[in-house]
């Protein structure tokens, strides 16, 4: 992950440093920064680099070539364009977009990474300034245009202030790549946006086209280019069949656990099964294995460095992500699992406790709330804290000669406080929900990583030093994982369903990874989303609905159904059967803040300064 960013003046202007903003860049990338002016005939080009360095040897960025373009990358390639181990992957998307003359030739190097990126590139010859994100927006891209001075600002990730600019940064749209003709631009005094859309071939842009051209950030005007150009989108459309019968399914309504385990173990598996495990398990080899050059070179790690570490709450999306870690990842290696906690306050655990009659009544199939813990004696032994300890003591059994270190990261109110104010509130901008503030805050302390491990009885304050952090975001949202899905399902059917489900895919990078993303880079440390691979949406997107989940079925089984169908087949136990918890709840930060909000109300915490 590194912090790109670039400032382009329209004629060229005085420029001072947000020093917030330089000092986030340079948290996102601490191995190496280095600034490049380009000047125009008429514009100016600050370009700023920040790079973490993830694998091959290390690339200074920003990378300009012997004819003069200049590049800035913060990506990953999996695939698509070959990468050697001893390349790094900066240089070859230079040498590849060097070769490019015609927008169509870029557009297509573009369209075969697979990967995440966010990039912005200086294209000498015809003076254009490209930059864009990925399909599903897996890296943040952040700009805003300021009319009085005409500069366009474009960066990975910026700061809050409570000033009269506050509002000004927007993400960039991940609809596809933007081109600005430079020339055209210092002309006009004003600034156009070319915009090259994602689509799927044929017809499919005409509904989206208005959304993707009022995108463009006040001042400055997006138009779609009328040759028709567009990336190919690296996964196909998602499958819209309806079944013809619906099979009613004679369930008991009040299952319990057991019955919920038989009800899976009498599922046959299936060819979707174990293809579901063979994409899933190549997109986490992918990015377990492409890591800083430590495996071959590098002295051997100290004992408990671990490369790879998963925000791990012990629920099914990141079992499995853990479980086929464990393939891919050397038997002597030692995987970290961050589980977050943030402390209960007393008084209100005893509201919760007078309540539970009532709130119990639909979940008969999560074992781990309050009342079947008997070791909820520690304030953090929140409901993540016990699915976790569950899932490592799963993950053990699964593999005993690994070294799973289980990072208990115990948050309280102050600290909470503290580093929202100093760092989170920044990191979430421009985002700005109630939401946006609970899980920003809980990725943030999850990532950092720094916590206790337990061993032999004794607890000692432990860091991980993992600089790839596996993420489950997507599984719910492509399996049907959310109670509203549920609610969806009842009132409008398998249709309603499927609408449902293309619009979170289509807003997933606006609603979650712009933000995490930020949050996660702002340690240093990369963000890697196994189910968000292309193969693996591509994969998921081509079946029925009906074979990803069932909704006929109860919680804990129906939902994601495919997916807890693999969990059996890789031998996961409980685990399998746990109903979705969402993060704000099962670390209870939520709870912490207890205040009478709704999730989508704008979050006032998050506006100080
Ligand atoms: C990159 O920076 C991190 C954090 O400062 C440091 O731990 C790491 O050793 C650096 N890597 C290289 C190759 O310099
Ligand atoms: C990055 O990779 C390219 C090509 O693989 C190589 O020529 C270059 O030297 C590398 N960068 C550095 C700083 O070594
Ligand atoms: C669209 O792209 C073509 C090819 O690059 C270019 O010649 C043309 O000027 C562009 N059209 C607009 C409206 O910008
Ligand atoms: C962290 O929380 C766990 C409860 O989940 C508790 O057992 C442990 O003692 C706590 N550690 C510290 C140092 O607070
Ligand atoms: C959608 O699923 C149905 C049922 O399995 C299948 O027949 C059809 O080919 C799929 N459509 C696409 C576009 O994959």
């Amino acid at each position: 992950m590194c912090g790109i960013f670039c400032l382009l003046s329209l004629p060229s202007s005085q420029f001072e440093w947000d020093k917030t903003v330089r000092e986030h860049l340079k948290r996102r990338g601490p191995n190496l920064s280095q600034d490049l002016t380009v000047k125009g005939p008429c514009y100016q080009c600050l370009f700023s680099a920040h790079v973490l360095h993830m694998r091959g040897l290390l690339t200074p960025q920003p990378v300009q070539d012997n004819t003069g373009n200049v590049l800035e990358w913060n990506g990953e390639i999996f695939g698509g364009l070959p990468v050697r181990p001893e390349e790094n992957d900066t240089a070859v998307v230079s040498q590849r977009l060097s070769s490019c003359n015609s927008p169509s030739e870029i557009l297509s190097v573009l369209s075969a990474i697979r990967g995440p990126w966010g990039f912005v590139y200086y294209q000498k010859a015809g003076d254009y300034l490209w930059f864009g994100r990925d399909f599903f927006g897996r890296r943040s891209l952040l700009w805003k245009f300021d009319a009085d001075v005409n500069t366009l600002t474009l960066t990975s990730v910026a700061a809050y202030s409570s000033g009269p600019e506050q509002s000004a940064w927007q993400e960039v749209p991940a609809v596809g790549v933007y081109r600005i003709d430079l020339k055209a631009a210092t002309g006009a005094g004003s600034v156009t946006f070319e915009v090259y859309p994602w689509a799927h071939g044929g017809n499919d842009l005409s509904s989206r086209s208005e959304t993707i051209l009022e995108s463009a950030p006040g001042g400055c005007t997006a138009v779609m280019n009328q040759s028709g150009l567009v990336l190919r989108s690296p996964v196909c459309p998602l499958n819209t069949s309806i079944p013809e019968s619906l099979n009613e399914k004679d369930i008991p309504p009040d299952s319990c656990v057991k019955d919920l385990e038989q009800l899976l173990a009498g599922k046959e598996e299936t060819d979707e099964v174990s293809r579901l495990i063979d994409v899933l398990s190549e997109a986490v080899r992918r990015r377990v294995q492409s890591l800083p050059f430590r495996v071959q070179d590098s002295p051997p790690p100290a004992h408990d460095q671990a490369g790879v570490a998963i925000l791990f709450s012990g629920g099914i999306d990141s079992m499995i992500l853990a479980a086929l870690a464990d393939r891919h990842i050397p038997a002597h290696q030692p995987v970290d699992l961050l589980n977050v906690a943030f402390k209960l306050q007393e008084p209100k655990k005893q509201k919760e406790s007078s309540k539970k009659p009532r709130k119990h009544k639909n979940k008969p199939t999560d074992p781990t709330t309050d009342g079947a813990a008997p070791r909820a004696s520690s304030p953090f032994d929140v409901p993540d804290r016990i699915t976790g300890r569950a899932g490592l003591k799963e993950l053990q059994d699964l593999n005993p000669e690994r070294r799973w270190n289980f990072v208990e990261i115990n948050v309280t109110q102050e600290e909470l406080q503290k580093m929202r104010e100093e760092r989170i509130c920044h990191l979430v901008h421009p985002l700005e929900t109630v939401l946006d503030d609970s899980i920003g805050c809980a990725v943030w302390f999850a990532a950092r990583g720094t916590g206790f491990v337990t061993e032999d009885r004794d607890q000692r304050p432990f860091t991980s030093s993992a600089k790839v952090i596996l993420t489950g975001i997507g599984a719910d949202e492509q399996l049907a994982g959310y109670s509203r899905h549920r609610v969806r399902f009842k009132m409008s059917g398998y249709e309603g369903l499927i609408q449902e489900l293309a619009m979170e895919l289509g807003r997933i990078s606006s609603r979650n990874l712009g933000r995490d993303d930020r949050v996660i880079g702002d340690h240093g440390k990369e963000a890697r989303f196994p189910y968000l691979d292309e193969d693996v949406v591509n994969y998921l997107n081509s079946l029925p609905v009906w074979e990803k989940a069932d909704l006929s079925l109860p919680r804990g089984v129906g939902e994601k159904l495919l997916l807890r169908l693999a969990a059996k087949q890789l031998g996961l136990g409980q685990s399998a059967v746990l109903p979705k918890r969402a993060m704000q709840f099962g670390s209870r930060i939520a709870k912490m803040e207890d205040r009478r909000e709704k999730a989508s109300d704008k979050c006032t915490r998050l506006l100080t300064g």
